[in-house]
C-alpha cells in the first residue's frame, strides 16, 4: 500500500493501474469506512482510499478544527485491506489560492435537510468530490447511505455533468446498539452514548408504522420528534421524503427515505432508514 501526498504522483500511479475504485473519506476510519472500502474492493483492481478534512465543506463554528486527523492509525487500519493508494494532500495541495473560484452548484436540495442548517456544505462536498475524482479518476466510486442526502446530490452531480463514474450505495455500518458509525461519536460523553441510540429507534418505529400503512406522516415526524426533546435532545429536522427525489414524500409513496438530525449536547448525529415497498 502506498501513501501519496501529491497530485502528480497519483497521476503518474494512474497511468499504469486498470480498473479503479474510490472510497473519499475524511479520514478517523471507522468500520462503516471499512464497509465501503471492502465494497470498492469486490468492483476493481485497485481502490484508491482519500483522506482529506475538506475545509470548503465546513460552516463557520463547526468542528473544521477539531476534526480528528488521524492518518497514522487510518494507514494501519488500510493495510489489512488490500487497498492499492491512500491519497492524502495537504490543503494547499487541494487548494492552492485560498479561495476555490470554480464551484459544483448542487440545486435547491442542498438548502433543504441538512442544508438548512449547513450553508454552503454540499456545494463544499461536490466541489471536492468533483476534484477527487478528476485527480483519481476511478471507474467507480462508493459512498455511504449514512449521509443520504449527500449520496442523492452526488447521484445528481454525477449524473447531470456527464461524469464517467459509477456511484455504488453502501448500507450503514452500525454498533450492536443501533447507533450508526460515525467519526462524531467520540465527541459523546458516556452518558450522551448512552442516549444516542434513541435516535435509531425513533427512525425504526417510524418506519414500522409507515410499513404498517399508517399515512398520517406529519403526525409521525411529531411524535418522534416530542420523544427525542423529552430525553433532551434538540432535533434539527425529522422528515420522511420521497427515497430517490428526496422530494417531501406524499401519503402512499411507495419508497421512503425517513431522514433526521439531531443534536446531544453539543454533537450533531444524523441517520435514516429507508423503506422501500416497491
Ligand atoms: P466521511 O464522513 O469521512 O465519510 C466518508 C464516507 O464514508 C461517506 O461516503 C460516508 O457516507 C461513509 N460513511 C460514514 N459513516 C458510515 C457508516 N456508519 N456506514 C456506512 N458508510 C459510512 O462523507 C465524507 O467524509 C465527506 O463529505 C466526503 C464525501 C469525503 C467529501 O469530503
Amino acid at each position: 500500500m502506498q501513501i501519496i501526498h501529491t497530485i502528480r504522483e497519483l497521476r503518474e500511479w494512474r497511468k499504469t493501474a486498470g480498473r479503479v475504485a474510490f472510497v473519499p473519506t475524511m479520514g478517523n476510519l471507522h468500520e462503516g469506512h471499512l464497509a465501503l472500502v471492502r465494497e470498492a474492493r469486490q468492483r476493481a483492481d485497485h481502490v484508491v482510499v482519500s483522506i482529506f478534512v475538506n475545509r470548503l465543506q465546513f460552516g463557520q463554528g463547526e468542528d473544521f478544527d477539531q476534526y480528528p486527523r488521524t492518518l497514522q492509525q487510518d494507514a494501519d487500519k488500510l493495510k489489512g485491506e488490500g487497498v492499492a493508494v491512500v491519497f492524502a494532500p495537504d490543503e494547499k495541495e487541494l487548494y492552492p489560492r485560498v479561495e476555490q473560484r470554480y464551484n459544483v452548484e448542487p440545486p435547491h436540495l442542498q438548502n433543504e435537510l441538512c442544508g438548512a442548517f449547513r450553508p454552503g456544505h454540499f456545494r463544499g462536498v461536490a466541489t471536492v468530490v468533483s476534484k477527487l475524482f478528476n485527480i483519481v479518476q476511478p471507474e467507480v466510486a462508493c459512498f455511504g447511505k449514512k449521509d443520504y442526502q449527500q449520496l442523492a446530490i452526488i447521484k445528481g452531480f454525477v449524473a447531470d455533468l456527464n461524469v464517467n463514474v459509477e456511484i455504488v450505495p453502501v448500507d450503514t455500518g452500525r454498533a450492536s446498539d443501533g447507533l450508526a458509525l460515525s467519526s462524531r461519536n467520540q465527541y459523546l460523553s458516556e452518558a450522551e452514548r448512552a442516549e444516542a441510540p434513541r435516535l435509531y429507534r425513533e427512525l425504526m418505529a417510524m418506519a414500522q408504522a409507515v410499513k404498517g400503512g399508517n399515512l398520517a406522516y406529519a403526525e409521525l415526524e411529531n411524535t418522534a420528534r416530542a420523544h427525542l426533546e423529552a430525553a433532551g435532545w434538540a432535533v434539527d429536522y425529522i422528515e420522511i421524503r420521497h427515497a430517490d427525489s428526496l422530494e417531501v414524500a406524499h401519503a402512499g409513496d411507495k419508497n421512503v427515505v425517513i431522514l433526521a438530525a439531531a443534536r446531544l449536547g453539543k454533537t450533531r448525529l444524523i441517520d435514516n432508514i429507508e423503506v422501500r415497498q416497491d
